[in-house]
């Protein structure tokens, strides 16, 4: 195991009603509120209201920011850096997934900023200072409540950048599981392909000696497995949703991952897609990670034995390692294909023609990656594979 040091100052909230705890976590901040949003999925099902009412409770003056898009634009944070400024705001409140959590962030970091928040994306400018940020998540997925990374898409250069600061945790995050019953069955699906991908991306790993690390991964991605075709059939399944959430965050919210050397090269990879195609992140890593795994399994075979037998059941027995470790990546493309997920690039109509410009930016900081340091041309291979 790696020395580390490890601190994570997000207090979660979780639980069914616990939005009614919306206020009361508010009010320390001050009165002034940015509310930002996604496209309206909190105003079909009613989390809207609940959220205004528990602000108009302690008096808070409320300022907004919708249509935060998935895969969330510069062009949005801008417009959010804008209010906050005219408006003096004292906390962010992003309600939704992923993408309104990361808009959120960026904003906080922005505000404060005198240059382009986009500097923090592109590493030209170090993060000093941040709003305060809560959250009331919606979908289980990114782990984005209870980390300080967000991930934005500058639409004009068609480029996706992710930046992580101690200062864009949130304070604090409601995890009402509830919340989750009307997510639509492809974002569960995106959802759980995305945990499972934050899990493999800190478990395929060449350090040696992490047993503790390696059972949390394992117990995450069981409890995925077991659950999301729960919550598949039957979407108001409470403890399904429930086991999700939790796993959605213990996924990414650096427990798992400390004394560990981390992967993330398929997710270098899946945002270089999503820059250019704006498909859904967990499809991205739905198709990319099963050939990642197929192009890098031999580095470190025992791990991907470990991953059949311990987390698919594989036996062993009469295999070879070479054998088993396949079996492993078979079952996972097997699963994310039953569960609905994408398996091609074809499917969302993407040919080859962008692939080279792909690999060379995914590469463009050095090779992607530690589990196999990939090259452009390893990149690009990965891609060949995926389409
Ligand atoms: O926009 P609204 O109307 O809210 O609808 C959203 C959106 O269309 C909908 N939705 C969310 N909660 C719902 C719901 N619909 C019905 N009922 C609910 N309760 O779901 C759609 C997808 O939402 P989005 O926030 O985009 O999904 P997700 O949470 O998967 O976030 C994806 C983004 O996060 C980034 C991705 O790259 C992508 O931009 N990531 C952020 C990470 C982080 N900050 O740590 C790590 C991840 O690896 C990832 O890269
Ligand atoms: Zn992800």
């Amino acid at each position: 195991m790696n020395s580390f040091q490890f601190q994570n100052p997000t207090q979660i909230v979780f639980g069914p009603g616990t939005v009614s705890k919306l206020g009361e976590l508010v009010q320390p901040y001050g009165r002034n509120v940015l509310l930002v949003y996604g496209s309206g999925s909190i105003k079909r099902t009613g989390l809207y209201d609940q959220v205004i009412a528990q602000l108009n409770a302690i008096g808070a003056r409320m300022y907004e920011l919708p249509d935060v898009e998935p895969n969330p634009r510069l062009s949005t944070v801008h417009k959010g850096i804008e209010l906050a400024r005219a408006h003096s705001i004292d906390l962010i409140l992003a309600v939704g997934g992923g993408s309104v959590i990361d808009a959120a962030k960026a904003i906080a970091v922005g505000v404060p900023y005198e240059g382009d928040v986009w500097d923090f994306c592109i590493r030209k400018a170090v993060i000093r200072e941040g709003l305060p940020l809560g959250t009331v998540l919606t979908l289980a997925a990114t782990g984005s409540e209870m980390n300080g990374n967000s991930v934005i898409t500058n639409w004009e250069t068609q480029q996706k950048r992710a930046f992580g600061s101690r200062f864009a945790y949130p304070r604090f995050s409601i995890l009402d599981p509830e919340l989750t019953y009307t997510v639509p069955a492809s974002h569960t699906v995106n959802g759980a392909v995305d945990i499972m991908s934050h899990v493999f991306e800190q478990y395929f790993s060449l350090t040696a000696n992490t047993p503790l690390q390696e059972r949390f991964c394992e117990g995450i991605l069981q409890t995925v497995i077991e659950n999301v075709e729960l919550a598949l059939a039957d979407p108001q399944h409470a403890d399904a949703r429930a086991n999700l959430l939790w796993a959605g965050t213990m996924a990414l919210n650096g427990i798992i991952g400390v004394g560990v050397q981390q992967d993330w090269a398929s997710h270098g990879i899946e945002h270089e897609i999503s820059a250019i195609y704006d498909i859904p992140h967990g499809a991205g890593l739905s198709i990319v990670f099963p050939n990642w795994m197929k192009y890098v399994y031999q580095e470190r075979i025992d791990r991907f034995v470990q991953y059949a037998v311990r987390v698919w059941g594989v036996d062993p027995s009469g295999k070879t390692p070479e054998e088993t470790a396949l079996a492993g990546i078979e079952r996972t493309r097997a699963f994310f294909t039953r569960i609905g997920a994408q398996a091609t690039l074809a499917e969302f109509g993407i040919g080859a023609d962008k692939l080279e410009r792909m690999a060379e930016e995914a590469v463009r900081f050095g090779p992607l990656g530690s589990f196999k340091k990939l090259e452009r041309d390893d990149v690009l291979r990965i891609l060949q594979m995926s389409l």
